[in-house]
């Protein structure tokens, strides 16, 4: 089932709570996330056998516990997000694994502590082989594969081709799986993810690239995961992904290598951003109206420390407007800018860093603007440039809006430094 989505340029609620409500209870910039709307999207992967989180799209342990209560479990790229999963409930050594370690590189912590709590990885990397065969022989592991071809909505998430520093490079899949058998390790799954924010017909090429690599290592295959990057509709005009079509192309190829292999293959999918962007609301306040020369800006209280998307990759977010008292439908080109002293803290930019204004209503100083689908890789690419705290994080859940993670104060900013005696 595939919803065309609707933005609007004004707003006054979100998931039935006033926004003034929210910003006055929870104060600005505050990331607020619909728990039904996560719901929904985990109901439309349902088809898939396993689906594998992503949390690096939102890793708050309370989204992470809805994720588990929904029947997800996660991956983690680092020891950070090993623990994360942790306090939110999910076990070790479960069947299916509920979290599994993904990466190009061990560091020291990591490995340590995948040997320790036996978690397990899918290298990305020759040497990841090698180092945790060395410390825990007998294990299965899966090889993320580079198949030399990879698309993502910025080159900066491409994750395939040669000039991609991700998984393995697929010409050397012999030698890997060699190198596995060496140290006492088992290929036991088969995982490509060539970048994320891409399309069908660059997903659909995976595809045959798995059956291929599944193929050629042979039957030690039990698992096989189409990794993440499905789309999602940032704008009126984008496309959602028809699910069912996807899901269709990959199970055809898990039945070909299970009458191949003669035993069942597990089908995993590993998305981020499809099971949270769209839950998430960036509400800021506009603080300021000026105009430069011929062009007018909002500058809000939330910046690129907040949400990092638009100046690293000139992605669009869509953006609405609460208005504090009476409500206009008169709009006008802004450029919407944040507090950060460095020019670069602009919302309304494309990929090159091309400042562009954006048709939204008139508004006043106290207004609320909310950016939108703001829900993946929005708080977790947040810093504290500027000495901003970090800001609080909301979920609507119920019909309540619990808060799931206070606003840093300036004392949490500078908590750990120290002037040497
Ligand atoms: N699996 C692996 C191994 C990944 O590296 C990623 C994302 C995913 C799954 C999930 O991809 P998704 O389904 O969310 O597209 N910061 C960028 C996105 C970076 C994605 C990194 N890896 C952005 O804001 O668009």
């Amino acid at each position: 089932m595939t919803v065309q989505q609707q933005f609007s340029i004004t707003r006054t609620e979100i998931s039935g709570h006033n926004v003034f409500d929210l910003a006055k209870k929870f104060g600005t910039p505050t990331y607020v996330y619909d728990a039904e709307t996560i719901r929904q999207r985990i109901e439309q992967l349902k088809q898939f056998d396993v689906i594998r989180f992503a949390q690096k799209a939102n890793s708050n342990i309370a989204v992470l516990n809805l994720m588990r209560e929904n029947g997800v479990v996660v991956d983690a790229v680092s020891s950070g997000e090993v623990h994360r999963a942790k306090a939110a409930g999910y076990a070790l050594n479960a069947t299916p694994h509920q979290i599994v370690y993904t990466a190009d590189i061990f560091d020291r912590e990591a490995l340590d502590l995948v040997v320790h709590d036996n978690i397990p990885v899918n290298c990305g990397s020759p040497d990841m082989i090698v180092q945790l065969g060395k410390l825990a022989p007998g294990r299965e592991i899966t090889l993320r594969i580079n198949p030399g071809f990879g698309h993502g909505h910025s080159n900066k998430t491409n994750t395939g081709g040669q000039s991609s520093k991700h998984g393995i490079w697929h010409d050397q899949l012999d030698q890997c799986v060699d190198l596995a058998k060496e140290h006492g390790l088992i290929v036991a799954g088969l995982h490509m993810h060539i970048g994320s924010g891409t399309d069908f017909e660059h997903l659909s090429q995976v595809c045959d690239a798995m059956k291929q690599t599944a193929l050629a290592v042979g039957d030690s295959i039990h698992t096989i995961s189409a990794g993440g990057g499905l789309p999602t509709p940032y704008k009126d005009s984008d496309q959602p992904l028809d699910i069912d079509r996807y899901f269709q192309l990959w199970d055809a190829t898990r039945k070909e290598l299970e009458s191949e292999f003669g035993h069942d293959v597990s089908l995993e999918i590993e998305p981020g951003r499809f099971l949270v962007a769209e839950c998430g609301y960036l509400i800021s306040e506009i603080r300021a109206i000026k105009t430069m020369g011929e062009n007018l800006f909002y500058l809000v209280d939330a910046g690129f420390n907040n949400l990092a998307r638009p100046i690293l990759y000139g992605s669009y977010h869509p953006m609405s407007v609460a208005f504090a008292n009476e409500s206009t439908e008169e709009t006008q080109d802004v450029i919407v800018g944040g507090p950060l002293c460095e020019s670069g803290d602009i919302f309304t930019q494309e990929e090159g860093g091309f400042v562009c204004s954006r048709e939204l209503p008139k508004a006043s100083v106290g207004d609320l603007l909310v950016i939108e689908c703001a829900g993946a890789y929005g708080y977790v690419m947040s810093s504290n440039y500027n000495s901003k705290p970090m800001a609080a994080e909301v979920l609507i859940d119920g019909g309540e809006a619990h808060l799931i993670r206070k606003r840093q104060t300036p004392d949490d900013i500078i908590a750990g430094e120290s002037i040497p005696s």
